[in-house]
Formats: structure tokens, C-alpha cells, sequence
């Protein structure tokens, strides 16, 4: 049974775990999620756990308890892939199709 890391870091870049991010929300109850990145850096790097990040806030601002987490493997594959993704915005010159045929 280890798909619910509770423990796990949420924030990579700044190594801040969920289960911090929670106790926080449940504490101070920050009326908006960025006062969450304000105090912890967490989603103050690359961006990629800003959803996560939205979605405890909302969770615990609603009353639930927030839903558990894709497995570690999951999460840290799909940032990886993330970051494959924000590289090639920017990176990639404006390709216009070049007419063929024309003669
Ligand atoms: S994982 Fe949180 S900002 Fe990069």
C-alpha cells in the first residue's frame, strides 16, 4: 500500500511536503492560495505543483479532507514531463508551412 504518500514533498523545488501544506491550510486558512507560496516558496519554482497546490487549498477551505495524491513514481514523472514541456515553449522558432508546389 504505497500509492498515498502523505509525507511526500508536493513543492520539489523547494522541498516543502504535503502533509505541511495541509496543516497549513487547516491553521491559517489563507483566503487565497498564493498566501500559501508567500509563506513556504512552495510553487515558486517551476509551477508544476501550483494545481496541486489550488486543489488542497480548496479541498480544505470546503470542509473535505483532501483526496490523496498519485503515487511519488507518478508525480515525479509527470513533472519531469512537465518540464520537457515548459522547455519547448519559447525554445521553438514560429514555424510558418511553407507553400510547396508553387512553380
Ligand atoms: S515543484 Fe513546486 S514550484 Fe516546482
Amino acid at each position: 500500500m504505497h500509492g498515498h504518500h502523505v509525507e511526500d514533498e508536493l513543492c520539489v523545488c523547494f522541498h516543502v511536503s504535503r502533509a505541511k501544506i495541509i496543516r497549513y491550510v487547516k491553521r491559517e486558512r489563507p483566503r487565497v492560495v498564493s498566501l500559501v507560496s508567500q509563506c513556504m516558496s512552495a510553487g515558486t519554482g517551476c509551477g508544476w505543483c501550483i494545481p496541486f497546490l489550488q486543489r488542497i487549498h480548496e479541498d480544505v477551505m470546503a470542509g473535505r479532507e483532501p483526496e490523496p495524491m498519485m503515487s511519488r513514481d507518478e508525480y515525479l514523472r509527470r513533472r519531469a514531463e512537465y518540464h520537457r514541456r515548459i522547455k519547448g515553449i519559447g525554445a521553438e522558432p514560429e514555424q510558418g508551412r511553407e507553400p510547396r508546389g508553387a512553380g
